[in-house]
């Protein structure tokens, strides 16, 4: 049995725990209230699996039961959770989400046993002290990006992330699904996409200048079918899937599927192929009618996979040389009226704001498309830093705040030589822990607009599942506290009392088979000199 004090994200309140517990049993029935079926679920495959329970279906009011209810008068993604010996564990949701965030604080506090797939021995009994927490969201966006499209990640290791994300209470996975690197989503009336977009000859290894290449093919797709199973699997998580597909920067890969997006008048964009470099391709989108019509067909394709209120958009450092060079998009810039390339940026953006408006959805992208003007209702992920969200928040903007100082979790999380391809600056799990969505110069109103926070796991140099671990973890537990526990000012955190929680949470991570940074530096596999052990370029310039 652990204690209370022991969660992560840390909890609101806990009265208790007392010495005395709840020992669940063979016979430890569940029953939950109309509503709560998906926790339901989650608690027979996951929780009981684990501790070999069986959770048969039980009584309303009965002793020896898991009892989950609803009870509108808490926030919807709060919950109370009650042990009280003899009778049972009693969770009651503000909504059916509250119930499984309960559900998720049930498992840490019934110790790391519970987070492996199957039981560690027969017959060991598993139980929680007495006590009763009260817990609720500092944030509604507890967002993590996962970039598919520079390394690809299957569908398999894709639900294990949203595993994992559930396990800290995050609640919105935004899916970085197209690059110039690789277009990963299958779009059924563009075939190319796929067919020519998902795959790369090759792969540059590292940010450095004198560059090594993994001499092999890389690419890989979600079908439709995969990308519905992704969404349902999610849901049944409370977790939201929000869609990106980046426009009209970052396009290298739709452009060598389809050459006529390209600036065909500056480059013969047939010649172009999914791009193996890392850094922002000069190659993008052509503000044609016919890329609109293009990416309106993507887009309702789209809408039919995610059900999400928001659709990225991306927008983020879309380069304009081409657009400058290029007689048709000169004339284009004339014909609309725009002052230069930085308006007709904010053009596109905005017809695909108000298509996706006119269908009842928002638009939300990179900060850059706050340049040139934002339409109304528009959000904004602030990844350059704070200023871009401050002013988006002073405009009336929504804004998820991920700055990259604080929240890129491929920048290197120790200044030692082991760390292994070890890119831009150090931020250490310190550092994240002590990130801080909502900058004080905000006013009340303002702060309102931050819907919240955001980690962004950049996937050039994680090739695969193990790197993405070693750098998503530990510091995506220090970011969940961030987004879910009402926590101080940044130098008033208590970080010497989440190491010490951490030290037991590194065991539920075990339990789970995450690879992460040990707290002592990497393990020698994890300082593998790099994919082909090869040695480590020296450490690059920031990307
Ligand atoms: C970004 O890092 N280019 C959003």
């Amino acid at each position: 049995m652990t204690s209370l004090a022991e969660l992560i994200p840390a909890a609101r309140s806990v009265v208790g725990p007392t010495p005395c517990g709840f020992v669940f049993g063979p016979d430890t029935a569940l029953w939950g209230a109309a509503g709560t079926d998906s926790t339901q679920r989650w608690l027979r495959a996951t929780l009981g699996a684990a501790l070999g329970l069986p959770l048969p279906p039980g009584q309303e009011g009965a002793e020896n039961t898991l009892t989950l209810r609803l009870d509108d008068t808490l926030d919807p993604e709060g919950y109370r959770l009650k042990v009280t010996t003899g009778w049972g564990v009693e969770i009651t949701g503000g909504g059916p989400a509250g119930v499984f965030w309960g559900a998720q604080s049930l498992r840490q506090l019934l110790g790391p046993d519970a987070f492996r797939r199957a039981p560690v021995a027969p017959d060991v009994q598993y139980g929680v002290r007495h006590q009763t927490v009260e817990d609720a969201p500092r944030f509604r966006w507890r967002g993590l990006m996962l970039d598919v499209a520079r390394h690809f990640m299957t569908k398999d290791g894709v639900l294990r992330y949203l595993d994992l994300m559930a396990a800290h209470k995050l609640n919105v996975f935004h899916f970085h699904l197209t690059d110039d690197q690789g277009w990963r989503v299958e779009i059924k009336r563009y075939p190319r996409l796929t067919e020519v977009g998902s795959w790369r000859a090759r792969t540059k290894f590292g940010h450095g200048a004198s560059p090594l290449w993994e001499e092999k093919p890389h690419g890989g797709f979600y079908t439709q079918d995969d990308i519905r199973e992704i969404v349902a699997y999610a849901a049944e998580r409370h977790i939201t899937v929000v869609p990106e597909i980046d426009v009209p920067g970052h396009s290298q890969a739709a452009i060598a599927a389809y050459p006529e997006l390209g600036i065909t008048d500056v480059i013969d964009t047939t010649s172009l192929t999914v791009w193996d470099s890392w850094g922002i391709s000069l190659n993008v989108l052509a503000p044609t009618d016919n890329t609109l019509r293009f990416y309106e067909g993507v887009f309702e394709e789209l809408l039919e996979l995610f059900p999400s209120e928001f659709i990225h958009i991306g927008g983020d450092e879309c380069a304009k040389e081409q657009w400058r060079e290029s007689s048709f998009v000169q004339a284009r810039i004339e014909e609309l009226g725009l002052a230069d390339e930085d308006e007709l940026q904010s053009w596109f953006i905005g017809h695909f704001d108000k298509w996706l408006s006119a269908r009842g959805r928002r638009l939300i992208g990179w900060d850059e498309i706050l340049e040139g003007g934002l339409a109304e209702g528009a959000a904004v992920s602030s990844w350059r830093g704070y200023a871009a969200g401050i002013a988006a928040a002073r405009a009336g903007h929504d804004v998820v705040m991920c700055p990259e100082q604080q929240v890129y979790l491929d920048y290197r999380q120790d200044a030692g030589a082991d760390e292994p391809v070890p890119i831009a600056y150090v931020r250490t799990l310190e550092d994240v822990y002590r990130f801080e969505p909502v900058p004080p110069e905000l006013t009340p109103e303002e702060a309102a607009h931050v819907l919240g926070a955001q980690a962004n796991v950049w996937t050039e140099v994680m090739e695969d599942q193990g790197r993405v671990d070693y750098q998503t973890f530990p510091r995506l537990a220090a970011f969940a506290e961030v987004a879910w526990s009402a926590l101080p000012a940044p130098a008033e955190r208590d970080f010497a009392d989440f190491e010490r929680r951490m030290a037991l949470h590194y065991e539920r991570l075990d339990a789970l088979g995450v690879g992460y940074r040990p707290p002592t530096g990497p393990l020698p596999w994890q300082q593998r000199p790099g994919v082909l052990g090869r040695p480590i370029e020296g450490t690059p310039p920031n990307r």
